[in-house]
């Protein structure tokens, strides 16, 4: 089966959009990309987690919301735009009960849910339809964490990656990328079991993202490569993911709330 391609301006409707697909795009989760270049970046850059508070922005199935739960977070607030993603959230949670919390909101009109030690955004902010929404977006992860709280983000990569098409055929999907310029969208097409999932999201310029990150009061903006998780054993050659590790489709994001946010 083939999922219909989302629309010409897919970030209004990516919880719809999701809606579509969530139960094929769950299925990525066992991919050896996400399971150990993924995850151990953003587990590497979570650090230890003991006792915070975190919101998980675009949480999908909440897999790491629970993961943030289990690591001993002392609260997990999940959001999602896409009530199907927030199901599939809720349902694992029903099945083996984490403790996490799961709300649906639009980042881009988010209200405050508390003030969090850290927020994790794991590809959320390329869904801004705009550079205005990016900035709606930002300030509305900024105005749920404490001074000092820090974000943790993984976005589109803003480099251009030569060959992008086929270059992740290997990892089981393809990437275009339709222009370098801000908004423009990326299209995407990934096997998730024995279906073709197809999605687009949107490019930003690092400046792009920095500027809407310091408006929202952020500091410390900082870009990180991602890692191939060396316990990974036999599973995972690391010469078979050189090619995804060196050009990678996404990055990682991380900034600090500003003590006072601007006015
Ligand atoms: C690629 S999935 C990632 C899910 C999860 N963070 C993970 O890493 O497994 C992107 C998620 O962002 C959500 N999303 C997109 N735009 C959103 C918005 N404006 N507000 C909240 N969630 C949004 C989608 O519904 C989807 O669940």
């Amino acid at each position: 089966m083939t999922t219909p391609r989302p629309g010409a301006a897919p970030a209004p409707q990516a919880g719809a959009a999701y809606d579509a697909i969530a139960r094929s795009y769950q299925r990525t989760r066992h991919s050896p990309v996400r399971r150990h270049i993924e995850a151990f970046t953003l587990w590497q850059l979570l650090g230890d987690v003991t006792g915070e508070a975190v919101l998980d922005a675009g949480c999908g199935d909440g897999w790491y919301a629970r993961g943030l739960r289990a690591r001993g977070a002392r609260r997990v607030v999940a959001f999602d735009l896409s009530g199907a993603m927030l199901d599939l959230a809720r349902e694992a949670e029903a099945r083996d009960p984490s403790g996490a919390e799961y709300r649906q909101h639009d980042a881009a009109a988010l209200p405050v849910l508390g003030a969090f030690d850290t927020v994790l955004a794991a590809y959320l902010l390329h869904y801004a339809p705009s550079v205005t929404d990016l900035a709606a977006m930002a300030a509305g992860l900024a105005a749920n964490l404490r001074p000092g709280g820090r974000l943790v983000a993984l976005v589109e990569n803003p480099d251009p990656v030569p060959d992008a098409l086929s270059r992740y055929a290997p990892y089981g999907f393809s990437r275009e990328v339709t222009a370098l310029t801000d908004g423009a969208p990326i299209h995407y097409a990934l096997v998730a079991g024995r279906e073709l999932v197809r999605f687009d999201t949107r490019y930003y310029g690092r400046g792009t993202y920095a500027a809407a990150l310091q408006a929202a009061g952020f500091t410390n903006v900082g870009w990180h490569g991602l890692s191939l998780d060396p316990g990974c054993g036999d599973e995972a050659d690391p010469d078979w993911f050189a090619g995804y590790v060196e050009q990678p489709p996404v990055v990682a994001l991380t900034a600090v709330r500003a003590g006072r946010v601007p006015a």
